[in-house]
Parts: structure tokens; sequence; C-alpha cells
């Protein structure tokens, strides 16, 4: 994978998007315990990279994890194919908080969405996000994802979710 320049507040740095391995497991579970509300037990990311390796990536500066992506794929109805497609569904991504705003974000869900239609054959990508989470709705707008409907009390806390969709 190319790997993405980015500007900070230390100036240029390199940023290298590549797959995760195992022993990147645990600072993965890291970064999304401080980042995120939704929190999953380890089995369940070492359970997506075996089963869906090619779209569980990472992204690194200065050998150092600073984000992920974890997706998945299904199969069902499509949300603009009417018949069974191949989705792939993204369940988890998450930046530190230092690094956001220098488009790793955007790398990480671009090159998991040309690893779901190339390595995959998915037809379409989908994924939840809170209603009150305007960084992340702006994120996948700007990728061209459409908000398909409002999920009431999605969330464990009670908030609903936007189920957002684009095709592939
Ligand atoms: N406010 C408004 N728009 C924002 C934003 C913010 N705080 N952060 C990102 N965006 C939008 C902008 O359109 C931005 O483009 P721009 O910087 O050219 O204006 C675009 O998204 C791309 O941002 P990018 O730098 O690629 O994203 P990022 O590396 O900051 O990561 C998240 C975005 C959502 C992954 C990051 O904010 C994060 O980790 N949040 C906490 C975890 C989370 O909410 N995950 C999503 C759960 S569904």
């Amino acid at each position: 994978m190319k790997d993405l320049t980015c500007e900070g507040r230390e100036g240029l740095c390199r940023v290298e998007i590549r797959r995760a391995r195992r022993e990147d497991i645990p600072r993965v579970v890291q970064i999304n315990r401080v980042a995120l509300p939704e929190n999953y037990p380890e089995f369940f990311f070492y359970d997506h990279l075996e089963n869906w390796p090619e779209i569980f990536l990472v992204a690194e500066v200065e050998d150092n994890v600073v984000g992920y992506i974890m997706c998945r794929i299904e199969t069902g109805i499509g949300f603009f194919h009417l018949l069974p497609v191949k989705k792939g569904h993204v369940v988890s991504i998450a930046v530190l908080k230092e690094y956001r705003r220098r488009g790793i974000g955007s790398r990480l869900m671009v090159e998991s969405m040309d690893a779901m239609k190339r390595v995959y054959n998915a037809k379409e990508v989908y994924l939840e996000v809170r209603v009150s989470n305007e960084p992340a709705i702006s994120l996948y707008r700007k990728l061209g994802f459409q908000t398909i409907r409002r999920i009431p009390g999605y969330y464990s806390d009670g908030e609903d979710a936007y189920l957002m969709a684009r095709l592939l």
C-alpha cells in the first residue's frame, strides 16, 4: 500500500497503511478503548483478522500504530441491489486524537474499500454511526456514503445510529 505523508504539529510525518498482524492486536484494542465507547473482547479482533485479513488495516507512524480499521464481509440483500450481494461492513475505525485531521481515517477507509471490492468481490459497503458523531458522519459523506435509515436505540446507551452505505 502506498504510504501517506501528513503534516502535523511536529512537521511532516510518514504514515504507513498496512495489513494488521496478530502482534498489533493488543495496541488496536487499546486504541479502540480510548477512542470509542463500543469496545469488544480481544477474541473478536483476532477473529476478524483471521477471517478477513485483507480488510483489517493499521496506520503506523514511526513504528507506532496510531489507527486501525476492522471490517468484515457479509452476504445479504443489498441496499442498492435488490438481490443477495456481498457487502463490506465497517465494524470499527479509530485514529488516536493527536493524529486526527491528517487524512489517516480517509486512507484507512479508501484502502479497505478497495480490498473489499478487489479481494472479496463486495459490491457495497455499509456501517453504523452514532447520530451525534459529526466527524465520522462528515468523513463518510465525503467518501460518498448515503444515509439509508436511522436505527432507534442501536447503541447500548440508547443513542440512535445512522446506517450509511455506498456502492463499491
Ligand atoms: N469535524 C468535522 N469534520 C471532520 C472531523 C471533525 N472533527 N474529523 C474528520 N472530519 C471529516 C472532514 O471532512 C475531513 O476532511 P478535512 O480534514 O479535509 O476537512 C474528513 O472527515 C477526513 O478526515 P481524516 O483526517 O481522514 O479523518 P481522521 O484521521 O481524523 O479520522 C475518525 C476520522 C472518525 C476515524 C476519527 O475522528 C476518530 O478516530 N474518531 C473517534 C472514533 C470514531 O468515532 N470512529 C467512528 C465510529 S463510526
